[in-house]
C-alpha cells in the first residue's frame, strides 16, 4: 500500500481540508443533497481515524462556512443535525484515541443546544494529546481577520498593545486559531479550484492539493495520495532552489 512510501519525518504538521462536494455527489445518484451530507460524515470518520493513524498532529476540516447559513433552512438544519449527531456518538472514540477538538468560527450563530455540545466535547477532550481535531464551523477567513482586527483596536485602547510592537506573530495571535502552526498542507476535494474563503492569512504558504474525488468518496488511500503529493513538492518560501537544498546542491 503506498502508505509505505510515507515519509514519517516529513509529514506536515497541520492539514486543513475542504469538505467539498456532498451535494454533487448526492445528486449524480438521484439522491437529495442531504444525503450526501450523511455520507460525507463517514468520510469525515475515515480521515479523522486515518489522519491519526498516519501521525497528523493538526487536522482542520471546514464543515460550515458563514455563507453557508444562506443554503436553504432544510439543508442548513440537517448539517447542524449532523454535526450535534457526530459530537454524540464520536466522543467515546475521540476519547479513546486521544484526539483533542477544538473549533474555529463564530460558534454563537450556533444552534443553542449544538453549542453547548461542542464546549462540553471540547472541554472534555482538551487535556489530549494525541492529534487536534479543528472543525471550522460558521467560519470565514475575513470575518476571522475583521475579529481579530476589533479586539487589537480593544486592547490598543486600553493600553495593552501599541502600533509599534505590532508585527506578524502578534497579529496571528489574535486569531481564532491563536498560535497554532499553519497549514502545510490544504486539501480541497469535489473538482473546484477555489479558497471559498477559508483560512485566508494562515495559508500564506500552503501546499495546495485538489482532488476531482468528491468528499463522500475520500478515504485513508485519497489522503495518503495527497500526503505523497505534498511530499514530492519543493517548498521554497521565496528562495532559490539551491538555496532550500543547501550548499552541496549550489553550482551543480
Ligand atoms: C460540502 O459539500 C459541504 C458543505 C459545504 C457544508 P457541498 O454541499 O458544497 O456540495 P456541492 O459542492 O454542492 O457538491
Ligand atoms: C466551502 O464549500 C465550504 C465548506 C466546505 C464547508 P462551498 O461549497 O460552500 O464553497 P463554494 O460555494 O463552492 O465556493
Ligand atoms: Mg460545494
Amino acid at each position: 500500500m503506498s502508505e509505505r512510501r510515507l515519509q514519517k519525518d516529513r509529514l506536515p504538521r497541520h492539514v486543513a481540508i475542504i469538505m467539498d462536494g456532498n451535494g454533487r455527489w448526492a445528486e449524480a445518484r438521484g439522491l437529495e443533497r442531504n444525503a450526501g451530507h450523511r455520507e460525507g460524515v463517514e468520510a469525515v470518520k475515515a480521515i479523522v481515524r486515518a489522519a491519526n493513524e498516519i501521525g497528523i498532529p493538526r487536522l482542520t476540516l471546514y464543515s460550515f462556512s458563514s455563507e453557508n447559513w444562506d443554503r436553504p433552512k432544510g439543508e442548513v438544519q440537517e448539517l447542524m443535525r449532523l454535526l450535534d449527531h457526530y459530537l454524540e456518538t464520536e466522543v467515546d472514540e475521540v476519547m479513546r484515541n486521544g484526539i483533542r477538538i477544538e473549533a474555529v468560527g463564530r460558534l454563537d450563530r450556533l444552534p443553542p443546544l449544538v453549542r453547548k455540545r461542542l464546549d462540553d466535547v471540547m472541554e472534555r477532550s482538551a487535556g489530549n494529546r494525541e492529534m487536534t481535531l479543528v472543525f471550522a464551523l460558521s467560519y470565514g477567513g475575513r470575518q476571522e481577520i475583521v475579529d481579530a482586527v476589533s479586539q487589537i483596536l480593544r486592547d490598543a485602547e486600553r493600553g495593552q498593545l501599541d502600533a509599534e510592537n505590532m508585527d506578524e506573530k502578534t497579529f496571528s495571535a489574535y486569531l481564532y486559531d491563536g498560535d497554532a502552526p499553519d497549514p502545510d498542507l490544504l486539501i480541497r476535494t469535489g473538482g473546484e479550484l477555489r479558497v471559498s474563503n477559508f483560512l485566508l492569512w494562515q495559508i500564506a504558504y500552503a501546499e495546495i492539493h485538489c482532488t476531482g474525488t468528491m468528499w463522500p468518496d475520500f478515504r485513508k488511500d485519497q489522503l495518503v495520495d495527497a500526503l505523497l503529493d505534498y511530499q514530492g513538492r519543493e517548498r521554497r518560501f521565496g528562495l532559490t532552489s539551491d538555496q532550500v537544498r543547501g550548499p552541496q546542491s549550489e553550482n551543480s
